[in-house]
């Protein structure tokens, strides 16, 4: 039956080079808002629940199935095949499907194809549009819309009757039908028999010497099969990021929405336009963001925190009522609640901070946890070390964990209270309670509760001042 699961297989065009870019980098695996073109086109179809994606690939192929690999290593597609295609030569749309058709199930009739620029698409769209090619059951359905621009895209050329006749490119079109305002999205939905019937008919014989896809609408009017156009009013979702200018608008358009949803879930943004989050990002309730915040990969802010500007946060977890003070970089790291960091402090990959933690100005921490309550107030590195709860790191304190071939460890008990200035040479264990004197060099351990001092006894020569004068005087 149609219309029941397993019938549909989608095919994205991904195998341009995106000339309009000027990039080494093939276009699909530019990023918007933290995700590839390509991971965008692939979750667009994702909803429909396809039994097989083909992504044809060209330019680029090996980092642009490199990426694809990594999404399939996630989990992203669940039960879903996905199969990468070359094309060798990119010779235009239409050949790319026509390299797509043979790696398509003959037993999955209904094929959605989208281009792999168009990265605001999401599944309700595609969803409609196959809920409507179901409805309307042709051989071919193109998805339109009318967007205020109708710029380069190909134009929708419909008869008297209304109904769609052909598309053609901008650069072949007519004074008379540059002026159409319905353009074509990309996205078709189409039947296998209608496509491996229609594909081999196309010719190159047009402005850009290529085999356009496009084409198959006007055999398929001319053949007599039912061709359809459904237009959306969604156009900016259809909009395709063909160069970088086109790329940056959209993403601007998405970090907006972006914000707009999390204010729906009770964010508030100093300025929602200087705020910068990928899709992967979750915020809880009463979150502040300021502006110039950047977070990235999978991170996690909770409820009531507060982000100062210019922080950049990215794969982190921060815990509830944390107060993060300006232009904070916070990398692969996890807080507690009610922790305090900053301003300019820099929390590397695998620093864990418990509850009510205070990291300040220009604290450097990595591969370092930090019991509740701890403190690291002023200009100190903490690098592969386990410091205790209500340890307090005074100013200037540095782990000294590379020896120049192997890190090592520093292991603070807690309670304990580390002086100004001192130097902790790993490997090398404080103990519970134990005192460090300020600007000591710890090269041994100090045990519990005792007062380790590591550093030049003092020693005042009397009247010295007076001397000098008298002898520089002579
Ligand atoms: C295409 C359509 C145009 C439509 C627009 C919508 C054709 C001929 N034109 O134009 O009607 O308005 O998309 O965004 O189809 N690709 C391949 N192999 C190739 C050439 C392209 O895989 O040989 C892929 C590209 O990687 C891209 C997609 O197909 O993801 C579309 O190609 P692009 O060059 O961007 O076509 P447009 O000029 O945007
Ligand atoms: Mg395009």
């Amino acid at each position: 039956m149609s219309g029941a699961q397993g019938t549909v297989q989608a095919v994205i065009l991904a195998a341009g080079r995106g000339v309009r870019m000027y990039s080494e980098l093939p276009k699909v695996l530019h990023r918007l808002c933290g995700r590839s073109l390509v991971e965008r086109a692939l979750r667009s179809v994702l909803g429909l629940k396809p039994v097989r994606v083909v992504v044809v690939i060209g330019f680029g192929a090996e980092h642009v199935r490199h990426e694809i690999e990594q999404l399939i290593g996630q989990g992203l597609f669940g039960s879903t095949e996905v199969i990468c295609i070359e094309q060798l030569e990119q010779l235009g749309t239409g050949h790319a499907m026509q390299i797509a058709l043979p790696a398509l199930r003959s037993d999955a009739e209904e094929i959605v194809i989208l281009p792999g620029d168009v990265p605001l698409l999401d599944d309700a769209i595609v969803k409609e549009f196959l809920e409507d090619f179901r409805l309307q059951h042709p051989a071919l359905s193109v998805l339109s819309c009318t967007p205020p621009d109708a710029a380069s895209f190909g134009r929708i050329l419909r008869g008297k009757d209304g109904g769609i006749e052909g598309i053609v490119e901008r650069k072949d079109c007519t004074p008379e039908q540059l002026a159409v305002r319905e353009i074509n999205s990309g996205v078709y939905a189409a039947r296998y028999a209608f496509l491996r019937e229609s594909l081999p008919s196309l010719r190159n014989d047009n402005a850009q010497r290529e085999y356009y896809l496009t084409d198959i609408v006007s055999y398929g009017v001319s053949h007599g099969a039912k061709v359809v156009a459904h237009c959306s009013t969604a156009w900016e979702r259809l909009l395709g990021a063909n160069s970088r200018r086109e790329l940056s608008e959209l993403e601007r358009m998405r970090r907006a929405e972006l914000a707009g949803m999390w204010m729906d879930r009770g964010v508030t943004f100093e300025d929602p336009a200087a705020a910068y989050l990928e899709e992967s990002v979750e915020l809880g309730r009463d979150v502040f963001v300021g502006a110039g915040v950047r977070l990235r990969g999978a991170t996690v802010i909770a409820q009531g925190v507060r982000l100062d500007g210019e922080s950049w946060i990215t794969n982190s977890t921060i815990g509830a009522g944390s107060h993060i003070k300006p232009g904070c970089v916070i990398e692969d790291s996890r807080l507690g609640a009610d922790c305090s960091v900053g301003p300019f402090a820099h929390l590397r990959p695998g620093s864990e901070l418990c509850d009510r933690v205070r990291i300040g100005n220009f604290v450097e921490t990595k591969k370092t946890t930090l019991g509740s309550g701890a403190k690291a107030n002023h200009l100190t590195y903490l690098g592969d070390a386990s410091i205790g709860a209500d340890v307090n790191v005074g100013a200037g304190t540095i782990t000294c964990n590379y020896d120049g071939v192997n890190k090592h460890r520093t292991v603070i008990g807690e309670g304990a209270f580390v002086g100004s200035n001192s130097c902790l040479v790993a490997p090398v264990t404080i103990g519970k309670d134990a005192y460090i004197g300020a600007g000591s060099t710890i090269t041994n351990e100090v045990p519990e509760g005792a007062l380790g001092i590591g550093r030049a006894r003092q020693r005042n020569i009397a009247e010295w001042t007076t001397r000098k004068k008298r002898h520089e005087g002579e």
